[in-house]
C-alpha cells in the first residue's frame, strides 16, 4: 500500500470472486466504483498526484485536450456548483464525498481549429490514469455521467469548443452500511462484466478470437512472456 494514504475501508473485489481468468494486476481488479465515501480529506499531496497521472496520459498529437475544475468541500461555492448540477439520484450520495471534478474536453484542435474527433477518448483516458493513481493512494473514483452539462458550462464560464463530460466523485471508501438501504444493497450486489468471449474478436465482427476462446484458455495466471 502506498505510504501517503491509508483507504479506511477497502471494498472487496477479489479475482476469484469477479472470475478474472487471468492476471490483472491488483490496481485494476480492486478499483471500483463506490458511493459509500467517508468524509476524511484528500492531502493537496494526493490531489496533485491524481492531476500528474492526469497530466502524464498519452493524446492525439499530444494535444493534451483535458481540462479539470476541482472543487473540495472548502471550495464551497464551486462544490455546491458541482454537486447541484449533479442529477438527484447522484446528489444522494455523492455529495458525501471531499472532492468532486468535472473533466472537460477540448473538442477543436488549438492550431488548427479542426474537430478533435479524440477529445472525448483522450480525456477519458486520462481519468483512466488519475483513477489508476487514486486506486495506488488508496482513494476511489466514481465517475458520473448524470448531471446537467449545460449548469456547470454557465456556472464556470466555460468556453465553446469545450464539452463537460464527466464529474467524478473521489475519496476515500467507506464501510457500506453507512448508505441508505437502497444504495447499500446496490453497492453490495455482485460485480457484473461481459465475457471476454463477447466483445474480443477475429476475422469478423462477432466472431471471437481464438485468443480468448474457452478452449484456449490458459489456465497459468501469471504469463511468462
Ligand atoms: C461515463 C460513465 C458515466 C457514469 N455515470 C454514473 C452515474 O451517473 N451515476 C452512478 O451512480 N454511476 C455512474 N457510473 C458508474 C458506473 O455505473 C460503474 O462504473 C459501473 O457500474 C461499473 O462499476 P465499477 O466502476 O464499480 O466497476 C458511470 C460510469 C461511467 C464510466
Amino acid at each position: 500500500m502506498n505510504p501517503i494514504t491509508q483507504p479506511e475501508h477497502k471494498p472487496h473485489s477479489s479475482p476469484e470472486r469477479l472470475g478474472i481468468r487471468a492476471h490483472v494486476h491488483e490496481l485494476i481488479s480492486s478499483r471500483r466504483s463506490p458511493r459509500a465515501f467517508s468524509d476524511r480529506a484528500l492531502t493537496t499531496d494526493a490531489i496533485i498526484s491524481l492531476f500528474e497521472a492526469a497530466r502524464w496520459s498519452p493524446s492525439s498529437i499530444n494535444e493534451q485536450p483535458w481540462n479539470f475544475i476541482v472543487a473540495t468541500k472548502d471550495d464551497a461555492k464551486s462544490y455546491a456548483l458541482l454537486a447541484e448540477s449533479l442529477s438527484e439520484r447522484n446528489q444522494r450520495w455523492a455529495t458525501q464525498a471531499p472532492l468532486l471534478v468535472a473533466g472537460i474536453a477540448q473538442t477543436t484542435y488549438l492550431k488548427s481549429g479542426a474537430p478533435y474527433r479524440h477529445a472525448w477518448y483522450d480525456l477519458g483516458q486520462s481519468v483512466a490514469y488519475l483513477t489508476v493513481q487514486a486506486t495506488a493512494l488508496g482513494l476511489s473514483v466514481h465517475p458520473m455521467g448524470g448531471f446537467d452539462a449545460e449548469r456547470i458550462r454557465h456556472g464556470f464560464s466555460i468556453p465553446p469548443h469545450f464539452d463537460v463530460v464527466i464529474l467524478l466523485a473521489v475519496g476515500y471508501a467507506d464501510k457500506p452500511d453507512m448508505l441508505p438501504e437502497d444504495l447499500r444493497q446496490r453497492e453490495e450486489a455482485p460485480r457484473m462484466r461481459k465475457p471476454l468471449e463477447s466483445f474480443v474478436f477475429t476475422d469478423a465482427w462477432g466472431q471471437t478470437s481464438r485468443h480468448v476462446s474457452q478452449e484456449g484458455l490458459s489456465l497459468n495466471t501469471q504469463s511468462t512472456n
